[in-house]
Formats: C-alpha cells, structure tokens, sequence
C-alpha cells in the first residue's frame, strides 16, 4: 500500500486524449487508478486501467451516457477531473483593421463558454448526483492562472476560468456538507499540448503586439515566470493524485496554482 493509497479509486478525466488530460491519465493507470477517459476522441495511450467513453461534455445526453457507462463498469466514481477545455486568443475590440479574425465574435465566444464552463457544470452535475449518494468524493476542474489574473488577448478564455473557480468556491459550500469535496487547479504556462497550434501562438501574438518568437521567450522567462522554465504535464498530475487521495481530505473550495511563482492572483 503506498502513503497516497489512491489504488482502488476510480476517476473520470475529461479531455484525457491530449495534453495535459492525457499525462493526467497516464499517471492515475500507472498507480493502479481505474481511469475513464472521456473526450471527443480517442489518445494514443493505452493501459489495462485505461477506459474510454467518447463523450461531447458540452452534450448533457453525452455527459449523463458517460457517467452511466462508469457506474456501469466499475460501480462507483470517486473523482472526477474536469479537464476539457479550449483557448481561442482574440481581442475585445481590434483597431488595427476591420472584420478582424483577431476580434473576439459570438461563436467564439459561445464556443469557449459552452466547452470551459458549460461542459464543466454538466459533468459535475451527473457525477454529483452520483457522489452525493455515496456522500464521498472529489470534484477537480481544471482552471487557468489567467483566470486569476485575467489575460491580454485572452479575456473570455480567462472568463471562462474565473467562472469555475467560483464553481469551485460555490459547490464545495453546496457539497461540502455532503461528504464531497470541489478544489481547482490553475496551472500556468506549460509544456507544449495540443492546444498551442500554430494558429494559437500567431493569434496571441497578434493580439499582444509581439511575435511568435517573442511569445516562445516568454516560456521560460524568469522576468515572468521565478522559476525560470515551463511547467511539466506531470507537474499538474502529480497535484491531480494528491487532490484524489484523502491525503487531501480537508482541502476543498480553493484553486491551487501550479505556475512556477508567475500568479499574482
Ligand atoms: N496548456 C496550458 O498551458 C494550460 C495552462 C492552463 C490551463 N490549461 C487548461 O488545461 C486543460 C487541458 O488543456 P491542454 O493544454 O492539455 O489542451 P489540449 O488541447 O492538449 O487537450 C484538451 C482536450 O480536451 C478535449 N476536448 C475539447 N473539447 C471537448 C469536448 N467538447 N468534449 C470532450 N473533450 C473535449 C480535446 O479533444 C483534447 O483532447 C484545459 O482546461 C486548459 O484550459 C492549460
């Protein structure tokens, strides 16, 4: 038995296929984790403990199928990580030209909210429901630092971010007194996922006035970030096992920063 015992846990991690979904995933299957990936589409990893349910968690039909399907395997949830999300740069308002693809519009708009925020309370809606009949459990959604600081070329993104961890704050007062406990994690400037495309870095630098070689110094950067590097993809799993363990037991309706001393927050 190790000091966490996290062995006999089940969790379910959204967008597990990439990123920083998919080191999540990799780190719970090797520490003998049941892990449930749900995602649009399937990752490359694969493992014995490893599960996948493809699931749209901005669908509630989708969402509430997975959650079935998990109960249906394994016969219990003990966590769910909240962890699909997207990041799409654009500015408030673009002066430098018209009908800019840099400006942030309805679709991108509702497409951020409806994958970062809303995906968020449906999936913990229908794992709750579940938790609240065990009256245990861990809820873990996957913020930003930017949703702390608020972000140049990033504000709805940012807003999306700010908005769960005040889901954070509100459920864990909702669940708390159920026996479940809702704690965020808001990682900083990472490793490369999938999510850094070419055309994320070229809208970022575009709406902060740089270039892309400028926003790459800035990776690893002590005048933004004290410990001078990117964060690993483990860096945040290895918080994902802690926060699932009842090591943790008495943290709950706080977002914990994993960005090297760049938060102000
Ligand atoms: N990469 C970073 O530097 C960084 C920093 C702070 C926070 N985050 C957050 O970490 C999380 C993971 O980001 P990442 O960088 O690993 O991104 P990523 O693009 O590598 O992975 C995101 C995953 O989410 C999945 N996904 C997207 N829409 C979905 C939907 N509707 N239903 C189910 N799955 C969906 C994608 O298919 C993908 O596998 C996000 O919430 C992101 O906001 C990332």
């Amino acid at each position: 038995m190790s000091w966490l015992e996290v062995e006999k846990k089940t969790v379910i991690v959204t967008g597990g296929s990439s990123g920083i979904g998919a080191a999540i995933v990799k780190e719970l299957c090797h520490l003998g984790v049941k892990v449930v990936n749900t995602d649009l589409q399937e990752g490359t990893f694969e493992h014995e403990n490893l599960s996948f349910i493809q699931t749209d968690v901005t669908s509630r039909v989708s969402v509430e199928q997975a959650v079935k399907s998990t109960i249906d395997m394994f016969g219990k949830i003990d966590a769910l990580v909240n962890n699909a999300g997207i990041n799409i740069p654009a500015l408030l308002a673009d002066t430098n030209q018209l009908d800019s693809p840099y400006e942030l519009n309805d679709a991108l708009f509702e497409k951020m909210v409806n994958i970062n925020q809303k995906g968020v309370y449906l999936m913990s809606q229908a794992v709750s429901r579940y938790l609240i009949k065990e009256g245990a459990g861990v809820i873990i959604n996957m913020s930003s630092e930017s949703g702390l600081e608020g972000s140049e070329g990033q504000s709805c993104y940012a807003a999306t971010k700010a908005a769960i961890n005040s889901f954070t704050r509100s459920w864990s007062k909702e669940l708390g007194k159920l026996g479940i406990r809702v704690v965020g994690i808001a990682p900083g400037i990472m490793e490369e996922t999938g999510l850094r495309t070419a055309s994320y870095e070229s809208a970022l630098a575009y709406t902060r006035g740089k270039t892309v070689d400028e926003i790459r110094a800035g990776y690893s950067q002590t005048s933004t970030i004290p410990l001078g590097r990117s964060g690993k993809l483990v860096e945040v799993a290895d918080l994902v096992v802690y926060l699932i363990s009842d090591r943790s037991s008495y943290l709950s309706g706080v977002t914990i920063n994993v960005a090297g001393g760049k938060t102000r927050g």
